[in-house]
C-alpha cells in the first residue's frame, strides 16, 4: 500500500483511524461517507499529525466533486480519487516523523495544511505547517491554513495594500473575506466590506470601516486603490469603474460553474487585459508555507487577527458542514472537531 492509499480497516484496529472518505467524484451528499480506514504513514519530509480540529474550506467541495475538471490532472486522481480522504487545514499534534523532518518533534502543537486532514490522522508536509499560535484553540487554529494564507497573499502581495488605501472587499463576511479585513485593517488600510444583509454587524465587528450590502448597493460609486474580490460574478468592466485609475483588482475567486473553466473566466480575462490599461489586473493561486503560517500566527498573538470561527461541527457532520458553507451563509469559517 502506497502513502496515498487507505484501505478500509476493521473496527477495533490499532492503526485504523474515523475518517470521512469518497471513493468517487460526485455530489457531497452522495459520496461523502464517515468510514473506518487505515492509519497514513508519513513519507520522507513528512510528518503524521493527530488532528484535533480541521478547518472547512471551499477547496474540500472541488475535491469531492472532481471539478471542474483539470483539478483532477493536478494530481488529484483522473478518474477517481487517489486519496479517498478529504480536508485540507488542520491544527494538532504530530505523533510520528518521516525521514530527513527537522523542523519538528513528536509532540509538537501544530497547524497547516495537509492530505486528508478530515481524519483522526493525517499526512502533511514539514514546509506546509508551523508551530499552532500560543493564543488560539485547535478549532480556531484550524480555520487559518488556506483561507488565512489566501488573504495574507492577496492583501500584501498581489494588491500590495499600503497605510492609507481605500480598499474594498467584495465577500467580506467569507472565509478568505474575514481574513482580508482584518489583515488589510492591520496594514493600515481604510476598509469597506461587502456582504449580504445577514452579515452587516459579524464584517462591521471584524473591524471593516464601512460595511456595504451587496443586495442594496449593488458595486459603491466610489473609487478604491484595491479591490479584492472573493466572491459572485461581477464583470471585470464593472469591478475596474470601482478602482482608482491606478488601481488594483484582484480577483481571489467567485462563482464557480462550468465543468472545463470551473468559472475562472473573469480571472483569464482580468490577466490578459491587465497589460494594456493603467489598472493592474489579476488573480493567483495561494501557495501554502510555513511562512506565512508563522506570519499569520504572529498576527494572531498579536491580537490583530482573530479567526472568525461560525461554528465548530463534530468531524461527521462534514456533509452538513459542506452543504452550509455552499449555501453561503456561514460567517467566516466552520471548522470540524474531531
Ligand atoms: N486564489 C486562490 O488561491 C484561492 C484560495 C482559496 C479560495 N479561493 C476561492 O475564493 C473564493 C472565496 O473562498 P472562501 O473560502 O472565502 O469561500 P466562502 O467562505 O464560501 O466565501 C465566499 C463569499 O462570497 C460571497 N458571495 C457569495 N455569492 C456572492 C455574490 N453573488 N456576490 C457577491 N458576493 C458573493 C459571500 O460572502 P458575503 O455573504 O459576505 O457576501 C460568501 O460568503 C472561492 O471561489 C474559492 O474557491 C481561491
Amino acid at each position: 500500500m502506497t502513502t496515498e492509499q487507505h484501505a478500509r480497516a476493521p473496527r477495533g484496529t490499532t492503526t485504523g483511524m474515523r475518517a470521512l472518505v469518497r471513493h468517487r467524484y460526485g455530489a457531497t451528499a452522495d459520496v461523502l461517507r464517515c468510514e473506518r480506514v487505515d492509519r497514513p504513514r508519513p513519507g520522507p519530509g513528512e510528518v503524521l499529525v493527530q488532528v484535533r480540529a480541521a478547518g472547512v474550506d471551499r477547496g474540500v467541495v472541488h475535491l469531492v466533486t472532481g471539478l471542474p475538471h483539470p483539478l483532477r490532472l493536478a494530481g488529484y486522481g483522473l478518474r477517481a480519487p487517489r486519496n479517498p480522504v478529504v480536508g485540507g487545514d488542520l491544527a494538532g499534534t504530530v505523533v510520528a516523523l518521516g525521514d530527513g523532518v527537522r523542523r519538528f518533534r513528536v509532540g509538537d502543537e501544530v497547524y497547516g495544511t495537509g492530505h486528508g486532514t478530515f481524519a483522526e490522522y493525517a499526512r502533511a508536509d514539514e514546509g506546509k505547517l508551523a508551530p499552532r499560535p500560543a493564543t488560539a484553540s485547535f478549532e480556531q487554529a484550524a480555520a487559518v491554513p488556506v483561507s488565512g494564507t489566501t488573504a495574507l497573499q492577496a492583501v500584501r502581495d498581489h494588491g500590495r495594500v499600503r497605510p492609507g488605501q481605500q480598499v474594498l472587499v467584495i465577500g467580506a463576511g467569507g472565509g478568505v473575506g474575514s481574513f482580508a479585513v482584518q489583515i488589510a485593517r492591520s496594514s493600515g488600510a481604510v476598509v469597506t466590506g461587502l456582504t449580504s444583509p445577514g452579515k452587516l454587524d459579524f464584517v462591521r465587528s471584524l473591524g471593516a470601516d464601512t460595511v456595504l450590502d451587496r443586495t442594496a448597493d449593488a458595486l459603491p460609486e466610489r473609487r478604491y486603490d484595491v479591490v479584492l474580490d472573493t466572491g459572485g460574478g461581477t464583470p471585470v468592466s464593472r469591478l475596474r469603474r470601482a478602482l482608482t485609475p491606478t488601481g488594483t483588482l484582484v480577483i481571489v475567486g467567485g462563482e464557480t460553474g462550468g465543468r472545463v473553466l470551473g468559472g475562472v473566466q473573469r480571472q483569464l480575462g482580468a490577466t490578459l487585459l491587465s497589460p494594456f490599461v493603467r489598472h493592474r489586473l489579476g488573480t493567483f493561486v495561494a501557495r501554502e508555507n510555513a511562512a506565512d503560517l508563522a506570519v499569520l500566527a504572529g498576527l494572531v498573538d498579536s491580537g490583530r487577527l482573530v479567526p472568525a470561527v461560525d461554528r465548530v461541527l463534530p468531524l461527521a457532520s462534514a456533509p452538513e458542514a459542506l452543504a452550509l458553507l455552499c449555501a453561503g451563509s456561514v460567517r467566516g469559517k466552520l471548522v470540524l472537531s474531531v
